[in-house]
């Protein structure tokens, strides 16, 4: 278990270039599972988590290639991309060879809870799926009741047996009306679950209280590329009429709004300046509003976002909430800035609930929050110090990272595998732009 070292004080200047989306990627790999011939994935992120995805869907008969990361004749970089950075990422060739397997083993799901995402392909494709039961997780009760609820309404049949979820469809799905909300909103892997399977289901479906999310988006964007016939995905109400089959197809992974807006926060806590290549501002409207008020400035032009701060920060409230409000993604990140504050502000957790195990650890790190229910209290202080911590999940430790940037002294952070599972190179990315951070490998890590 590697961890970070980071020597906090320095500001932030210059260009990062945002990677591909996890959340959008992890979920189109597995809707791969669904075409026939050759899917090539452009801008799909090296993360630890998209490893375990492949290898879900090479164990389930995929064959998975990622190219050498090189700009080819006629290949494009996404608009606003440095040219001076590391080469992108080569593209992520994905053909289905063989469709006999249809279980998705424990040992992956238990380290991946997006693995539920072969569901519905896989009854869709298939007609039949076996996935282990997703544990909870650092964030929270996580269940999956609304993905096989959603897909139930098509037909297909479930049981649990040995701690997996078996689900069988007898002949081919059929759409339907249906509502997926549940008491937190909208669940956004379970209606891309759902979306999946009703595109190829017989007839048409009418998915309400949908996930409007970016990455529901994406996602439709593919699955149309692949010849399924989709309106209204990105509002609460999506149409899909089923077709017979999906062909693969080549399409580019939307960039990683969790990832910019982690960086935004990093500009703004170190009072720097930052030049944010191939974003999509559009994505974090409710965050450059929050960071508005807490007095960050923010520019675009076209895929590139300048971020700059002062020393002064304004206390602010916050609620997360399903998209387009505030992302629960990034709550972890704001309250690091909230803790640097000029007075008293309040976050609130809608989507989960339990959502805080950063506190203790900014706490420890000298700042002042106090968790009430779904709601953390954050009174601002001068300076945050130095220390140990743990990094929990990886929104959590995106979290402690920033705080380490900013504080007085040297902040160590354990566990980063977590920040590995979602945030693409991201020591290097911050130590291009000024902060000194480094990563002590597990066996330095032991020494030490
Ligand atoms: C996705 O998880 C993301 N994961 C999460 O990102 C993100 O926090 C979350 O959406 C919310 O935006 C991926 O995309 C891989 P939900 P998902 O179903 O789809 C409840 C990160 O840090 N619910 O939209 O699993 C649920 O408990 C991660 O990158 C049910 O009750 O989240 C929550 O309260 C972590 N029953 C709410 O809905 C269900 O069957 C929204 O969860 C499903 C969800």
């Amino acid at each position: 278990m590697d961890s970070f070292l980071i020597r906090g004080g320095h500001r932030l200047k210059g260009k990062i270039e945002i990677s591909g989306s996890k959340n959008s990627a992890l979920p189109i790999v597995a809707a791969c599972l669904m075409a026939d011939g050759k899917t090539t994935l452009k801008g799909v992120p090296r993360l630890s988590d998209i490893d375990s995805m492949c290898k879900l869907i090479g164990e389930l008969g995929c064959h998975v290639y990622r190219h050498e990361p090189q700009i080819g004749p006629g290949e494009r970089r996404p608009p606003g991309s440095l040219p001076d950075m590391p080469p992108l990422n080569g593209p992520l060739d994905i053909e289905v060879r063989d469709e006999r397997m249809s279980e998705a083993r424990y040992d992956i799901v238990k380290t991946m809870r997006a693995s539920i995402c072969v569901l519905g392909p896989l009854l869709a494709k298939r007609g039949r799926a076996v996935v282990s039961i997703p544990g909870g997780c650092a964030i929270g009760d996580r269940p999956v009741d609304l993905h096989v609820r959603g897909l139930q309404k098509l037909g297909a049949e479930f049981r649990t047996e040995n701690g997996n979820i078996v689900g069988e469809v007898r002949g081919r799905l059929r759409g339907c009306r249906m509502y997926l909300g549940g008491a937190q909103g909208p669940t956004v892997l379970g209606t891309i679950n759902v979306l999946c399977a009703a595109a190829l289901a017989e007839g048409e479906t009418v998915l309400v209280g949908a996930a409007c999310e970016p990455e529901v988006v994406d996602c439709a964007e593919m699955l149309i590329k692949m010849g399924a016939k989709i309106r209204g995905h990105g509002t609460p109400e999506i149409r899909i009429e089923g077709v017979e089959k999906l062909v693969g197809c080549e399409h580019r992974i939307i960039p990683d709004r969790i990832e910019c807006g982690t960086f935004m926060i990093a500009a703004a806590i170190t009072n720097g300046e930052l030049e944010l290549k191939n974003c999509n501002l559009d994505h974090l409207i409710a965050v450059q509003d929050r960071l508005d008020e807490v007095g960050v400035k923010i520019q675009r032009q076209n895929g590139t976002i300048f971020v700059s701060s002062s020393r002064r920060l304004n206390p602010v409230e916050m609620t997360t909430q399903p998209f387009p409000g505030f992302p629960t993604d990034l709550q972890a990140q704001l309250m690091a800035l909230l803790c640097l504050g000029d007075g008293m502000s309040v976050i609130t957790e809608r989507i989960f609930p339990d959502r805080f195990l950063h506190v203790g650890e900014l706490n420890r790190m000298g700042a002042k929050v106090r968790k009430e229910g779904p709601t953390a209290v954050i009174q601002g202080v001068k300076e945050l110090q130095g220390a140990s911590v743990m990094a929990s999940d990886l929104r959590a430790s995106a979290a402690l990272v920033l705080a380490g940037l900013v504080a007085k002294g040297t902040t160590r952070i354990d566990r980063v595998y977590h920040i590995d599972r979602g945030y693409e190179k991201i020591e290097q990315k911050l130590a291009a732009v000024g902060a000194d951070i480094e990563r002590i490998k597990e066996k330095s890590a032991v020494a030490a």
